[in-house]
């Protein structure tokens, strides 16, 4: 393999802004600094071979750096199309020693604004090695679950001996994904089989892609053991709720500049992610009014002083709208056509399917109009306008850069450690979906006290005794909630 050609980036001239802002996260990603530190002599991952698919995103960088560090080849995909930081990509693909005429770095595939055909062609990228005996990783690094279901996809079609229909295609994504399959399996490879057969396990990084493999496993087709890294406290509690509660308005704040104050706006779904964003949009002074399917949730966004109520009743006089569900068909065409003129449509949740685009798109006489990138009017035929965020995909990594790095080095930090667990101890880790062990979620939190000046209490020993647990913990058992 010519080694400069193993990459695809937006341009390598970024590289040298896209290193500054590496080095400026590094600083603020006290977890991983201290991880590539304690495992820099002993090297845990090498031997390893991780696909990442995963937000192309600084921070990002600092995670494909460390694993680099501790030992892993690495070869990256972003698991969005609108989420690459074309500089990260650029600095990934250079390297630290590289320059853009001579890169020496990871092989990135990854640039902001792909198609669905380019970004499942960058996934197909990131999970094919050239070196490797099998042609694929042996280790799987995955946010929302696309890399697994390629593998998973790919393996179930040629166990069937089965070629996929490309004509049975529900929607254009799925079509993109059937050609993909009939192209890699038609020529009799067996390439997917034997690319998983190697697979030692998949780390997830979110709340959609966990939902995936319970499923996968439930069904009996899970092909290799997982990692839940989303429900380690030191993820889904920080960067889910703390990450958002940033990175939320920020999207809507570069996206359209409008001032969130004395305006109501709607969040729908009070989750980990809904919790966030509606502290965010209340801390601009927003009126903020919560929707939930689900009764514990809904009393709890009451309780933190939120109306509760259906999308129904706000529709036609809520100002921004923002879904958080991880659920399907929340906001409808029929719901955006009730909605106010210039009302602010947006999606923070993984998936596109949250706000019915498809359905926008087929309203007849409704015009889309690019005001800049990632931001669209659509007017419907009496004039009314909506302005609708990154077409409907999570608009915090479309809009703006997602998280800051403190938050993303909790999470991963869960990833990195994660991906030396399954990596080293394959026999502790039967097929199946775990959670990472309490000792390293806490591990992770406490890497983090010291930038924040935070003085931890020490447990007594009788103390200790008296409450069940050790003096260096772990500190609650599994089944507290936090
Ligand atoms: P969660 O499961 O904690 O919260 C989702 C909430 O939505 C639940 O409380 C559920 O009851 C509610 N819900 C479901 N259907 C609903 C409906 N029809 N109407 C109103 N509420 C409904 O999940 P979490 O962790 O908050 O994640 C949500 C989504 O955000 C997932 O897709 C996840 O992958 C994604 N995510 C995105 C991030 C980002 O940076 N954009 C960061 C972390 C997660």
């Amino acid at each position: 393999v010519d080694n400069r050609q193993d990459f695809k980036v937006a341009d390598l001239s970024l590289a040298e802004f896209g290193r500054k802002e590496i080095t400026l996260a590094e600083h603020e990603m006290p977890g991983l600094m201290a991880i590539r530190k304690e495992y820099a002599e002993a090297q845990p991952l090498a031997g390893a071979r991780i696909t990442g698919s995963l937000h192309m995103t600084v921070q990002t960088a600092v995670l494909i750096e460390t694993l680099a560090a501790l030992g892993a080849q690495v070869r990256w995909a972003s698991c969005n199309i609108f989420s690459t930081q074309d500089h990260a990509a650029a600095a990934i693909a250079v390297g630290p020693n590289g320059t853009p005429d001579n890169p020496q770095g990871i092989p990135v595939f990854a640039w902001k604004g792909e198609t669905l055909e380019e970004y499942w062609w960058c996934t197909e990228q990131a999970l094919t090695w050239p070196d490797s005996p099998t042609g694929g990783p042996n280790m799987i690094l995955d946010d929302g679950g696309d890399a697994t279901l390629l593998v998973h996809k790919g393996v179930e079609y040629e166990k069937d001996g089965k070629v996929p229909d490309v004509d049975t295609a529900e929607s254009d994504e799925h079509r993109v994904i059937l050609e993909l399959l009939h192209r890699t399996i038609t020529d009799g490879s067996q390439k997917w089989t034997q690319l998983a057969s190697e697979i030692r396990g998949v780390t997830e990084e979110t709340t959609t892609g966990v939902h995936r493999l319970y499923e996968m496993q439930r069904d009996g087709t899970l092909l290799f053991p997982a990692i839940n890294v989303n429900d380690a406290v030191t993820k889904s509690k920080f960067d889910n709720k703390y990450g958002c509660r940033h990175s939320l308005i920020d999207g809507i704040n570069r996206a359209t500049d409008v001032l969130i104050g004395g305006k109501t706006a709607v969040v729908c779904g009070y989750g980990d992610v809904g919790k966030g964003c509606a502290e965010s949009l209340r801390g601009q002074g927003a009126r903020v009014i919560v929707t939930e399917i689900d009764p514990i949730c809904a009393l709890q966004a009451a309780m933190d002083g939120y109306q509760v109520t259906t999308l129904d009743e706000v529709i036609d006089k809520a100002d921004i709208f923002i879904t958080t569900t991880g659920n399907k068909d929340i906001i409808m065409a029929s719901d955006m056509a009730k909605m106010k003129h210039q009302a602010i449509v947006g999606n923070i949740g993984h998936f596109d399917n949250e706000i019915d685009m498809a359905g926008l798109a087929k309203v007849p006489g409704i015009v889309k109009d690019e005001v800049k990138p990632q931001v669209h009017t659509w007017t419907f035929p009496d004039g009314k306008v909506i302005i609708v965020l990154s077409e409907g995909r999570l608009l915090n990594l479309g809009n703006a850069t997602g998280h800051p790095s403190f938050v993303m080095s909790n999470s991963f930090a869960d990833q990195t450690l994660a991906q030396i667990e399954l990596f080293t101890k394959p026999d502790e880790y039967p097929t199946g979906v775990y959670t990472l062990p309490k000792h390293l979620d806490e591990k992770v939190a406490r890497l983090h006290l010291d930038a924040l000046g935070v003085k931890l209490t020490k447990l007594r020993p009788e103390q200790a005794a008296y409450i069940g647990v050790e003096v260096d913990g772990p500190f609650k058992p599994d089944h507290y909630r936090y």
